[in-house]
C-alpha cells in the first residue's frame, strides 16, 4: 500500500487554497454591489494583477459567494468559443438552480423549467445577443441575476469585445447582471485603449496588491493547524515575511514548510529556512524568468538599473544610471508598471513587486 501524506497547500495556478489570505475588501465590495440595485459600479469590476497574484482564485471565490446568494454565475475565459462556453455554462448552472428550487418537483429531465431552458438554449438561430437577452430576462423575471466572470482578459479576443458590447446593452436596460473580469496589467491596459469597448473604462479597476503579513500568517497557520500539524511562531513569521504577500508564494512556501516538517509534529525554524530557499527557486522558474523573457532590452535595462539599489528608487536616478532622458525613463517605467513588475510606492518612486526579482537580476 502506498503511504500518503497529503500536502494541504496548493501551489498550482487556479487551485483554490485551503485558507484564503486577505482579499476581504475586494470580495465585500463586489458582493455589496450585487446586493445593491442594478447599475451599482461594483457590478462591473476588472481585477488586475501579475501571474500568481490570485486573480483566478478571487473570481472563483466571489462567484461561489454570489451563487450562495442566489445568483446564476458562469465563468468563461477570454478566448475563441467564449459564447459557446457561456451558454453551456448557463445551461449547466441554471439546470442546477431550477432543480433545487423548492417549489419545483423534478422527476426527470423533461419537467417544465428544464424544458423551458432547453427551448431557450437550443435555438441556434437567434444571435448570441438575443439569446443572452432572453436568458437574462427570463432569470430576472424570477428575481435571479446573472453574474459572468471572464478570466485571462485578452484584447485580441473578438468574442470578448462582442460580449462586452452585449453586456453594455444589458446594463443600459437596467437588467440584473454583473461582469467581473481579470487579467494581466499589460492586457488590461491594451483592452482599455480599444474604442469599441470604451464602456468598460467605467468599470471599477481593482489591483491585487500584496496581501498583508498578518493575513498571510493567518492563512498559513490555519492551513497547517487545520491539518493536524503545528508550527513554531518564529518559523511562521519568517515564512510569512518571505512570501512578501504574493499569493502564489504563500502556497509555495507553505507547501515546502509541510514537506520539510514531514515526520515531526511542529514545523521548526530550520524547516522554514529550507522551505523558503526552495520556494524562491521555484518562483524564479515559474514567475520571474517567464516575465523577464517578455521584456524588451530597454525594459530589462531599467530593471537592472533598479536592482543596483536595495530599496525603492526615484525615476530620475534610474534615468541617470541609464543615461537616458526623464521622458524615456518615465515611459519605460509606465510600461513596467503596466506589466505588473514594478509598482509606484510614492510619487515618482518605484520598487519591485516581487523582491526575488532584485536578487535574480543582481546575479
Ligand atoms: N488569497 C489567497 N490566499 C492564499 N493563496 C492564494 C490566494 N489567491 C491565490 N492563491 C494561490 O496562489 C496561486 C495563484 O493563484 P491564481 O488565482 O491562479 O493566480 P492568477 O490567476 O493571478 O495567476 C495558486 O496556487 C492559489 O492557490
Ligand atoms: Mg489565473
Amino acid at each position: 500500500m502506498i503511504r500518503r501524506s497529503t500536502n494541504p497547500f496548493t501551489p498550482t495556478f487556479g487551485s483554490m487554497p485551503y485558507a484564503l489570505a486577505g482579499r476581504t475588501e475586494l470580495i465585500d465590495d463586489v458582493i455589496g454591489g450585487l446586493a445593491n440595485r442594478p447599475g451599482d459600479p461594483n457590478r462591473s469590476t476588472i481585477f488586475i494583477g501579475p501571474r500568481g497574484s490570485g486573480k483566478t482564485v478571487l473570481l472563483r471565490t466571489i462567484a461561489e459567494e454570489a451563487s450562495a446568494q442566489g445568483w446564476v454565475c458562469v465563468s468563461v475565459s477570454a478566448r475563441k468559443g467564449l459564447h459557446r462556453e457561456l451558454f453551456d455554462g448557463i445551461a449547466q448552472v441554471a439546470h442546477h438552480l431550477l432543480v433545487s428550487k423548492p417549489s419545483t418537483t423534478i422527476t426527470g429531465v423533461q419537467v417544465g423549467p428544464l424544458g423551458l431552458q432547453r427551448e431557450l438554449l437550443l435555438d441556434e438561430q437567434q444571435s448570441d445577443r438575443f439569446r443572452l437577452q432572453a436568458i437574462v430576462e427570463d432569470l430576472n423575471a424570477q428575481d435571479i441575476g446573472l453574474l459572468v466572470t471572464i478570466d485571462e482578459l485578452d484584447p485580441a479576443c473578438e468574442e470578448l469585445i462582442d460580449f462586452i458590447d452585449t453586456y453594455q446593452h444589458l446594463v443600459t436596460e437596467g437588467r440584473d447582471v454583473a461582469l467581473l473580469m481579470a487579467g494581466l496589467p499589460s492586457k488590461v491596459s491594451t483592452l482599455l485603449l480599444d474604442e469599441s469597448v470604451s464602456f468598460i473604462r467605467r468599470a471599477f479597476q481593482r489591483r491585487l496588491d500584496p496581501i498583508n503579513r498578518y493575513e498571510v500568517e493567518e492563512a498559513l497557520f490555519a492551513t497547517i493547524t487545520g491539518n493536524d500539524k503545528q508550527i513554531d511562531q518564529e518559523a511562521l513569521s519568517f515564512a510569512a515575511e518571505a512570501t512578501q504577500g504574493f499569493a502564489f508564494a504563500i502556497q509555495l512556501v507553505g507547501y515546502y514548510l509541510w514537506r520539510f516538517g514531514y515526520g515531526h509534529d511542529v514545523i521548526t525554524v530550520d524547516d522554514a529556512h529550507a522551505a523558503v530557499n526552495y520556494a524562491k527557486k521555484e518562483i524564479l522558474n515559474a514567475i520571474v524568468e517567464p516575465s523577464l523573457r517578455e521584456l524588451t532590452q530597454r525594459e530589462l535595462e531599467y530593471l537592472e538599473a533598479m536592482a543596483l539599489d536595495d530599496g525603492p528608487l526615484a525615476t530620475s536616478v534610474v534615468a541617470q544610471r541609464m543615461g537616458i532622458s526623464m521622458t524615456n525613463a518615465s515611459n519605460l517605467r509606465r510600461r513596467l508598471i503596466d506589466r505588473g513588475l514594478i509598482a509606484e510606492v510614492s510619487y515618482g518612486v518605484v520598487d519591485f513587486v516581487m523582491p526575488v526579482m532584485r536578487d535574480y537580476l543582481r546575479r
